[in-house]
């Protein structure tokens, strides 16, 4: 399922240019500078695929990715909450990011991208909210849990599911992952081909 022949399809800054929604798509989503694009080229194997960088706000399109053999898109997002970039880029981004979510009628699942070393902050609360109204399946994926002791990614876990508990469109299991040891993607990938399955 994952392998070299992901390519980048089309990127659009609005939703007048989306690609057609002629197949399933799966999207990541979080803030600024969680690992969004390092886990997408993590997920295929290739370090460049989607761009990524130290600096929040790095992505700022909608960018699609496909392999053509597969009747399938990875979304790539632009971060939400801080992000150095100008105001009115932001509230862009924002705006296009909620119009996705809650209105991609092909949209097979959303990974809810956490920084480990985090947890649910209030602008993830915003997402949740706005992902349970549209009835959009999505599930949490912890990052960087190579910055956090083994006990601290347990704690934020239970935190984290207990907090899911409350949210009807939730799936109620958390992958976590590290894009730089490659940590979860098993699980990931796994996750990804029961979905296409189903
Ligand atoms: P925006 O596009 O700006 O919203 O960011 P993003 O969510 O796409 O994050 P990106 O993948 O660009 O990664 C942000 C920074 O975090 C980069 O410096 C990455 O190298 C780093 N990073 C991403 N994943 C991991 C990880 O699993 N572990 C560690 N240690 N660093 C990571
Ligand atoms: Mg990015």
């Amino acid at each position: 399922l994952f392998t070299r022949a992901w390519t980048f399809a089309r990127g659009t800054p609005d939703l007048d240019h989306l690609p057609p929604d002629d197949r399933p798509e799966i999207a990541f989503a979080g803030r600024s500078n969680v690992g969004k694009s390092s886990l997408i080229n993590a997920l295929v194997g290739q370090l460049r695929l989607a761009r990524a960088s130290n600096t929040p706000g790095r992505t700022q399109e909608l960018n699609f990715f496909t392999d053509p053999e597969r009747d399938l898109f990875l979304v790539d997002m632009p971060g939400y909450g801080f992000a150095e970039a100008p105001k009115e880029k932001v509230a862009a981004w924002n705006k296009v990011i909620r119009a996705y979510l809650a209105g991609r009628r092909t949209l097979l699942r959303v990974f809810l991208l956490i920084d480990a070393r985090h947890g649910l902050k209030p602008p993830d609360d915003e997402i949740l909210d706005l992902l349970d109204g549209a009835a959009v399946s999505y599930q949490v994926v912890l990052t960087k849990a190579d910055k956090i002791k083994p006990t601290d990614l347990e704690k934020v876990m239970e935190r984290t599911l207990k907090a899911l508990a409350k949210h009807p469109a939730a799936f109620p299991a958390i992958i976590a992952t590290s894009s730089e040891k490659g940590l979860g993607f098993e699980e990931l990938r796994g996750t990804i081909a029961q979905l296409l399955e189903s």
